[in-house]
């Protein structure tokens, strides 16, 4: 049981353990015999379904978050809040984060110091024109459209599997006339336009997470060609030291970690 909730995403086992932990509590409290409040009812679900989750393994966070659902689903009711709202919130949600439930990359951005350092691993104006270089998640596309700035003589382009954010970069590209700029909806794993293709980089930059870092080496190990450039902002490859690394004076401290392939 304990393997296969390992094999589904925390998302999904959090979700399974909250049904097991009101089943739980609807059996304990008729096997006593037992009425409660609405509240004390939600707030016994969300000790059950902490405790289960930290049977399962699940990060310190989610066990947070398992604690107060229940409790948080009954207060919320009783603001009579329409249901509308949160189906709007629901859309939002589902637009700009799309399928974070299951890639564990969620949206979040270089800082203006990350881009402009990553101007240093561009190929030098002189030695290669008409470089390429990609975003694998390019978010809202501010590293695309800063990078197509102050380097024009490059080709710039992103992919990205959230449909606002999509949207927002592609607006961003168009109504700022960068020519040199594109964006693909598609997945980094299963892209069929053949834009993930890191043959073709000559410069590959991926913010992502810790989770797909180890499957995006292997593919950037069996794509990529020798002498091209793999960074990752912040996110180390497991047993894969970078060969050099740029620690940037942003907000997160972000880390550049660079590989000469
Ligand atoms: C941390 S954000 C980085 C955004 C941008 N690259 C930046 O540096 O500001 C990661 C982005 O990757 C996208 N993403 C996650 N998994 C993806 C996948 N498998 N294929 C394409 N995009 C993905 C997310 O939707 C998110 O917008």
């Amino acid at each position: 049981m304990h393997a296969l909730l390992k094999k589904l995403p925390p998302s999904v086992t959090a979700l399974l353990l909250q049904v097991a932990a009101l089943v739980l509590v609807i059996l304990s409290l008729r096997v006593a015999n037992l009425q409660t409040t609405p509240m004390a009812f939600a707030l016994l679900c969300g000790l059950f379904a902490a405790l289960l989750s930290r049977f399962a393994g699940l990060a310190r966070w989610w066990l947070a978050i398992q604690l107060l659902f229940a409790p948080a689903l009954v207060l919320m009711l009783a603001f009579n809040i329409p249901s509308g709202f949160f189906l709007a919130a629901f859309v939002m949600m589902l637009a700009v984060y799309w399928s974070t439930f299951r890639t564990q990359v969620p949206l979040y951005l270089s800082s203006n110091k990350v881009w402009r350092a990553l101007e240093d691993f561009l190929p030098s104006e002189k030695q290669d024109t008409n470089f390429k270089f990609i975003d694998l998640g390019s978010g809202l596309g501010g590293v695309l459209t800063h990078l197509a700035s102050v380097r024009p003589d490059g080709q710039y382009s992103g992919v990205e599997s959230a449909p606002l954010p999509l949207l927002w970069s592609w607006l961003r590209i168009k109504l700022g006339g960068y020519r040199n700029c594109k964006v693909h909806w598609g997945s980094i794993w299963n892209d069929k336009l053949g834009a993930c293709d890191l043959a073709q980089y000559d410069v590959v930059f991926a913010y992502l997470s810790p989770v797909p870092m180890e499957r995006l080496w292997r593919k950037a190990r069996a794509e990529m060609r020798p002498g091209t450039v793999f960074i990752s902002s912040t996110f180390s490859v497991p047993e894969q030291a970078p060969h050099e690394t740029v620690q940037v004076d942003d907000l997160h401290r972000s880390t550049l970690l660079i590989w000469r392939m």
